[in-house]
């Protein structure tokens, strides 16, 4: 199949193209490089450096894919209720571009990269797909009505979409030099430095991480799964559910790391403390199974990262909103 990844530089956008390449598949895909890093696309994937946000270049890449897989995002929770205007645009602005060069361009597939964010503060765990989505910030609200439109778009102009939610995937190529995102690799990019992790209040947030290994397989078979088509599926594990400090201690014991002492800073507003997702119908619909444990994930970012070479944070991004509720670590720069 032909196929075209927004994205392809990001973390996830590149693993899934070097899986699907690795499966026969033709895999082209662009990227502006916001986020992800340039020697993530693999090198047989066709490459083009293009924002998602221009329709008419989007249209002219696009034009010839059997599927489109979109990833491309500025996946910013915590930081989408201080830097809204990056967020949404490069969140809901560029999908419904890239939903739209699709649908003129008769793409016959559309898998979508939606988040956990979407289900937002649900008093249910784990989030099940036929909960009330409740967004609680601009990325979640971004997330949710990028579904929307493209649910509308896959009706009126008679294309199929799969969205698929992925939830804290974890692994090598993940950027770890970016001060707003991304636990785990800012923890192991500390800690191979010599300094002690940073955590946002108590630690007790609870999440599942997600093997990115373990999820390709999700994407591979959604390009032609029939029961997939117009469905919300959930993908990642939901067995080893761990609070951040917890994460913290694997990530010291994997590093050898001796005298861990995590510094606290003040909570991030609207973070969702206990956010976990049912993979049930992964299960069903495309037979997932976890077969990396939280401790091999690291083990194999943690050898990515010391191979590529642990280094300084960089504030790429501008923080539009500055008061006495902007997290410390942004506005002191405390992430070095
Ligand atoms: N990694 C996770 O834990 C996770 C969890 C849930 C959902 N997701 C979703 O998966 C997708 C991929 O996430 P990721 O972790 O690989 O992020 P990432 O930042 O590594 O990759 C996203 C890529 O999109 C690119 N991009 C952003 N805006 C763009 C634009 N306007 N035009 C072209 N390219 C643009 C970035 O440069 C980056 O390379 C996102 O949609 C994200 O919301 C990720």
């Amino acid at each position: 199949m032909k196929v075209f990844i927004t994205g392809i530089a990001g973390f996830l956008g590149s693993r899934i193209a070097k899986d699907l390449l690795s499966k026969g598949h033709q895999v082209s895909g662009c990227d502006n490089l916001i986020g992800g890093y340039l020697d993530n696309v693999p090198d047989d994937a066709e490459f083009f450096q293009v924002d998602c946000m221009y329709l008419n270049a989007m249209k002219k890449i696009i034009k010839d894919h059997d599927v489109v897989i979109h990833t491309a995002c500025t996946a910013y929770e915590g930081l989408s209720v201080f830097s809204p205007h990056v967020v949404t645009q490069n969140t809901f602005q560029i999908s419904s571009t890239v939903f739209a060069a699709c649908a003129a361009n008769h793409v016959k597939r559309v898998i979508n990269c939606s988040s956990m964010a979407r289900y937002g503060h649900q008093e249910v765990i784990p989030f099940r797909e036929h909960a009330v989505p409740v967004p609680v910030d601009p990325y979640g609200i971004s997330k949710l009505a990028a579904e929307q439109v493209l649910q509308v778009l896959s009706e009126v102009h008679g294309f199929e979409f799969v969205n698929l939610v992925p939830h804290n995937i974890i692994g090598a190529h993940q950027k770890y030099d970016d001060p707003f995102r991304n636990v785990a690799s800012i923890m192991i990019n500390l800690m191979l430095r010599g300094k002690q992790p940073i955590v946002y209040g108590d630690g007790l947030q609870k999440r599942c991480f997600s093997d990115v290994r373990d999820i390709l397989t999700c994407f591979s078979q959604a390009l032609d799964n029939k029961v997939a088509a117009g469905q919300t599926i959930n993908i990642g594990p939901d067995e080893e559910f761990i609070t951040i400090l917890d994460l913290a201690k694997t990530i010291a014991d994997v590093l050898n790391f001796k005298n861990l002492e995590p510094v606290f800073v003040a909570p991030r507003p609207r973070e969702v403390k206990y956010a976990t997702c049912s993979a049930d119908k992964a299960r069903n619909i495309f037979n997932y199974k976890t077969n990396h444990t939280l401790r091999q994930s690291i083990e194999e970012m943690a050898q990515w990262i010391e191979k590529r070479g642990a280094k300084k944070f960089r504030y790429h991004l501008d923080v539009e909103i500055i008061n006495e509720k902007t997290p410390k670590t942004w506005t002191e720069k405390l992430f070095t």
